[in-house]
């Protein structure tokens, strides 16, 4: 495998939560599988007092995110980790950055290739490419600057389109990489793989054969630690206009002339702006928003989200949200797409499915008064990640009774079942110069244009229901009524991709 040029990867945020949990912790994985370049270094910075040794200390040594790791490993990597303490707001403190890149470079003898990886307040987004820029670390012109953004790009349709503009007042659409971390799910890339690379599936894939698609990702954490976040954003702008959006590109944009980042990216941004706008009126009823309340799970009270720490206690933030919405295009026209995301439901799982039509004559008499078998191609993302296919099948015996039986394929099937962290993918992408499991400019953009009519509206409409739902429940059931059509519904998923039910994780 082609491994990256020399170069250091620079961490803005680099005491935070994020770098410990997630980065560090997929650089090292790379380091293991020898993916790095052989002259390399990580350069944490951020406003805490540390030396070099604090910060191996705290992200590496005694971290509880790197344990079973050999301890020889261990050393050589903690090595390859560096500090530098300024305050990222200051434009005068950048000139100290810049000298310590310097002399890492010359120390490590490493090329001027760099990354800078954005894993700050989003406050500072557009605040340190400008800061790169007055010293001259945005320049391409002796080796590559990249620049990774964490999530959230944006805050509405203005702040993303405010972020996008000032970021390219110091650096081309070429060296700005946004980060979804759902991109870099090996299942979520599946799709891709799954619909292009078989013939079985496309010629089924358009509104002749396709009821509906739906899409959904239920956590049954609540918001934890990041109440403050959670309440200024929602479920809407946490899950939606991100992850779930770009799951639903995968799986409607048109077949890419090739795999890569120019001719991908154009097919997803086509899909968004085929996604017909709802007019202010459709927004109640195709929009379904609600949050979590006390209940009892297992025995033990469940706290509602008004009372986690950090939640207003009158909010009406909403930590649910179901959705229908059109395509419109040739392939889509009349297939409605549903979305469906909360927290604290009754289990954790991430999944696409393919509703086909009903067979266009019912021959057969249904099994235990299950009525028209509804094919399924189920694309599970998480976890007991893989692809299960719902058919029906004679029931043996007299008669031609029809039983619906499932088809699957496990990832923890394959010889080496062990999938990369989302984290890993992408770094190690952003290393080689990859961004096709990055967001591009224009599709963020086009994504909420779609998202922030339903915001405003519940913004002027600030009355408008907000449905509760107990803690450990599947959600309103009024998101029940958004699914057209006879004997149709959502899934029930349980963590087990093949298992049906209801309330199996109860
Ligand atoms: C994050 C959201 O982007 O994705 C979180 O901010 C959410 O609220 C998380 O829990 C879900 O990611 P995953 O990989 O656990 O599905």
């Amino acid at each position: 495998m082609k491994k990256p040029d020399n170069h250091i990867l620079v961490i803005f945020g680099a005491s935070g939560d994020l770098t410990a949990r997630k980065l560090i912790p997929a650089v090292h994985k790379l380091f293991c599988q020898e993916f790095l370049p052989e002259n390399f270094a990580v350069l944490g910075v951020s406003r805490s007092n540390l030396s070099d040794e604090d910060f191996r200390k705290k992200v590496v040594i005694e971290s509880s995110f790197l344990k079973d790791t050999n301890p020889d490993d261990i050393k050589a990597f903690a090595d390859k980790l560096f500090y530098c303490s300024i305050d990222p707001k200051e434009q005068d403190q950048f000139s100290t950055l810049a000298d310590r890149i310097e002399a890492l470079q010359a120390e490590m003898n490493i090329e001027p290739n760099i990354i800078f990886y954005l894993s700050t307040p989003p406050s500072l987004y557009p605040i340190i490419p400008e800061n790169l820029s007055t010293v001259g670390l945005n320049d391409e012109n002796n080796g590559w600057k990249r620049v990774i953004i964490e999530k959230p790009f944006g805050y509405n349709l203005n702040t993303a389109q405010s972020l996008n503009e000032s970021l390219k007042q110091s650096l081309s659409e070429r060296q700005i990489y946004r980060i979804d971390h759902y991109l870099g799910k090996e299942t979520v890339q599946n799709v891709l793989v799954a619909r292009f690379a078989n013939s079985i599936f496309e010629p089924l894939w358009n509104r002749n054969y396709i009821h509906h698609i739906e899409i959904s990702a239920a956590e049954s954490v609540g918001v934890e630690k990041r109440g403050g976040y959670y309440d200024t954003s929602g479920a809407l702008r946490d899950m939606v206009q991100n992850h779930l959006l770009q799951v639903a590109a995968l799986i409607g944009m048109e077949p890419p002339t090739h795999v890569d980042s120019y001719h991908i990216r154009n097919e997803k941004l086509k899909f968004f702006q085929s996604i017909r706008p709802y007019q202010k009126a459709d927004i109640p009823t195709h929009v379904i928003r609600g949050q979590y309340v006390e209940s009892v799970i297992n025995g033990e009270k469940v706290a509602g989200y008004r009372n986690e720490s950090g939640v207003d206690p009158e909010s009406r933030t909403e930590t649910y949200v179901a959705m229908k919405f059109f395509v419109d295009n040739w392939r889509w026209a009349g297939v409605p797409f549903y979305i469906r995301t909360g927290k604290k439901l009754p289990t954790r799982v991430t999944e696409a499915v393919i509703h086909f039509n009903h067979s266009p004559h019912h021959l057969f008499k249904s099994y235990q008064g299950v009525t028209n078998t509804n094919n399924q191609l189920v694309l599970r993302i998480q976890p007991s990640e893989g692809i299960l296919m719902k058919f029906g099948m004679k029931v043996p015996g007299a008669g031609f009774e029809v039983k619906t039986v499932n088809m699957d394929f496990l990832y923890s099937s394959l010889a080496s079942g062990n999938l990369p962290d989302a984290y890993e993918r992408l770094l190690l992408d952003c290393m080689l110069g990859d961004s096709t499991l990055y967001a591009r400019g224009d599709s963020v953009i086009a994504a909420w244009e779609f998202i922030d009519p339903i915001l405003q509206h519940w913004e002027n409409n600030p009355k408008e229901t907000v449905y509760g739902y107990p803690a450990g429940t599947w959600g309103p059931n009024n998101a029940d009524s958004l699914i057209e059509g006879d004997n149709f519904q959502w899934r029930y998923p349980c963590e087990n991709l093949a298992d049906d039910g209801d309330y199996c994780e109860l």
